[in-house]
């Protein structure tokens, strides 16, 4: 038997080293090692051999194997080895051939709007402050002169994240109480970012942007905030642009008014954009509520304070003259790549 293995094994090597390529080679195993190989029959068979030949003719047959699957290794990486040296011969790559560029980036317009609304208040010597977009019922509402059952409050459709206790921000007025408890008057800060309200349809999105201001100072007065305003809206939309304040009310100003500014588009004449009147709403502004600046821990009888908030779509929608404001969330990249 031990004569008929080695007459096997030299039939085996020999028909592995005359496979000339990998997949000579792995059928070449199938036939060599595989379930209905020789070897395998071989072993099978080793149960109807008298037990006291059985350890021998094992051994014997295993070392068959153990050299059948040593020769097709070593013969599987001379032929990988002889491949690659070819392709590395036959291929060439053109180094000087230019890749493919990435996609060049550019910025949406509210950020666009954004900075350049942070350089003008910066410019007159505002800090910025980013409150949290998850807020209390407290900040924001009830500190800021909201009373429980205030009709007001269904004014701004709430998203509430815990009922009654915490949701997203409907304005970024609460970061007027933010930044009272965080500093020492005087002090004149910024607060833009997103805020939440759930209506939405043509003109309403869910998810927008506003931009509160405030100043807390010894003295201030609705003279201060009226010439606040009016350099702001000067530095962006020019001198020639004309503003005018109406009555209105908030809960957490008083005295409270809209300011208006003359039409960007007609100048003032009138057109379609401003519905023939000369005039386009832009934000809402007052004098900071006694009982806010309490809330806040700062003694109203000690210092008194504007604060002014607007919509920064609204601004951009102006400013680039874009029609539908669904165009600034769908994120089309062919709309976006008008921004760069
Ligand atoms: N928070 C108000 C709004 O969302 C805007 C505002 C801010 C009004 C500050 C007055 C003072 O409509």
């Amino acid at each position: 038997m031990l004569d008929d293995l080695e007459k096997l094994k030299a039939g085996f090597l020999s028909r592995i080293s005359s496979a000339d390529s990998l997949p000579q080679l792995e059928q070449a195993r199938v036939e060599l090692l595989g379930k209905k190989s020789e070897i395998i029959g071989l072993l099978k068979g080793l149960g109807k051999l008298a037990p006291q030949d059985r350890p021998m003719a094992g051994k014997a047959i295993n070392n068959l194997r153990v050299a059948v699957e040593t020769a097709l290794e070593q013969k599987i990486s001379t032929i990988s080895r002889r491949e690659m040296v070819e392709r590395l011969e036959k291929e060439t790559f053109d180094i000087t051939l230019p890749g493919r560029k990435a996609g060049e980036g550019g910025f949406h317009p509210i950020g666009l709007v954004m900075e350049e609304l942070i350089d003008i208040f910066a410019g007159l010597g505002y800090m910025v402050e980013e409150g949290p977009e998850i807020e209390t019922d407290e900040r924001n509402f009830k500190m800021l002169n909201f009373p429980d059952d205030h009709p007001a409050r269904d004014m701004q459709d709430t998203f509430w994240v815990q009922n009654g206790a915490r949701l997203l921000r409907t304005h970024t007025s609460p970061v007027q109480v933010h930044a009272m408890e965080k500093y020492k008057p005087p002090f004149a800060v910024i607060a833009p970012g997103r805020v939440f309200r759930c209506d939405s349809d043509v003109t309403h999105s869910p998810v927008f942007h506003q931009l509160e201001g405030f100043h807390v100072d010894k003295g201030i007065n609705f003279g201060h905030l009226k010439g606040s305003l009016e350099l702001f809206i000067h530095r962006l939309y020019g001198v020639d642009t004309k503003v005018r304040f109406r009555p209105s009310f908030f809960p957490f100003t008083e005295p409270s008014a809209e300011m208006d500014i003359s039409c960007v588009m007609c100048g003032g004449k009138g057109c379609r954009l401003c519905k023939g009147t000369g005039w386009m709403e832009i934000l809402g502004a007052g004098m900071i509520d006694p009982n806010v600046l309490s809330a806040g821990g700062i003694d109203p009888e000690e210092w008194t304070g504007f604060a002014f908030g607007f919509g920064i779509e609204r601004i951009a929608m102006l400013k680039y003259g874009i029609d539908d404001i669904r165009l600034l969330f769908e994120n089309d990249p062919r709309f976006l790549g008008q921004f760069r």
